[in-house]
């Protein structure tokens, strides 16, 4: 079963957590957590790690503090002795979240909202998506904006290609166009363009089809995305299974228990 857990970070933490937390993790996260100028990022990296120690702890029952991580060519890690347990992190502004479980890709994205120049949109974004921002009225714009940013990095994240996969050469968009709240929209992602791709290659993974004379392939992957809070967007993608239908809200208490049980 696939779960999202969302932490939000308090301004402060408590000595005795954050001493604790620090022995926990590893060397190398401990080292950059004395690095950061602002403690805001030690926290978010740290309590990063500490989060996916316990998850994936629980869900493999080897002690957290034994888990080691490795990661593939892009800087997605896996675990060492079990690296077909799904898992991902992301952090940003107040919140860390955690994709884990289930047998395929996951990815996830948290980004912190705030007004942005819509020009990084057409600079990253594929024609299509940028077709879709340019009808949203005015005042839903930045809104969307982060929306289809964090499905975008939660694709990426999922496949673990990081950017060298081209922003531009996919684009995620609710499948119908629009239709309903979007917060009950349905996600879809199409590789647009692939000229190369014919009906006899294609995988479990994806279907093709003829669009306005290339191939374009819609993926099978699964997407997540709503609001944590007013400033805070959440995207999740799984390339098969289902997703949740809301994260877990999980408390530093919570997390600090599991700690100690899972020590
Ligand atoms: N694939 C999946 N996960 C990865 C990854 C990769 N290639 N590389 C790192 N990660 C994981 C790590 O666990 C990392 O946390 P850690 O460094 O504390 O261990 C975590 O993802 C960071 O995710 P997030 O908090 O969302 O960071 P980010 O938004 O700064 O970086 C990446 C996202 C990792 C995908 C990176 O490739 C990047 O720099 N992206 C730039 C952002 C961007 O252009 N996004 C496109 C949106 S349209
Ligand atoms: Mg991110």
């Amino acid at each position: 079963m696939i779960t999202i857990q969302a932490l939000q970070l308090p301004a402060v933490l408590p000595d005795a957590f954050w001493h604790s937390f620090l022995t926990f993790v590893s060397e190398e996260r401990r080292a950059q957590a004395a690095r950061f100028v602002h403690q805001a990022d030690a926290y978010r990296s740290v309590l990063g790690e500490v989060l996916t120690r316990i998850t994936l702890s629980e869900l493999t029952g080897v002690p957290a503090k034994e888990l080691s991580f490795s990661r593939n060519a892009y800087g997605k890690p896996c675990l060492v002795h079990n690296p077909h347990v799904p898992f991902n992190v992301s952090h940003s502004g107040d919140w860390i979240a955690l994709i884990a479980g289930g047998t395929a890709e996951v990815g996830v994205d948290v980004e912190k909202i705030a007004p942005i120049d819509l020009q990084i949109a057409e600079r990253f974004f594929s024609p299509q998506e940028n077709a879709y921002l340019a009808a949203m009225p005015a005042d839903q714009q930045n809104h969307t904006f982060y929306r289809l940013w964090t499905l975008k990095e939660s694709y990426i994240k999922a496949i673990g290609t990081g950017l060298s996969l081209p922003l531009d050469s996919f684009a995620i968009l609710p499948k119908g166009l629009g239709q309903g709240p979007a917060d009950e929209l349905c996600w879809q992602c199409t590789q647009t363009g692939h000229a190369e791709l014919t009906g006899q290659n294609q995988s479990n993974s994806q279907s093709v089809h003829q669009a306005e004379g290339r191939n374009d392939r819609v993926m099978q992957h699964r997407f997540y995305s709503q609001p944590l809070d007013a400033q805070h967007m959440l995207a999740a993608c799984a390339s098969d299974g289902e997703l949740p239908m809301n994260p877990e809200i999980v408390t530093l208490d919570q997390i600090y228990t599991r700690f100690v049980e899972g020590r």
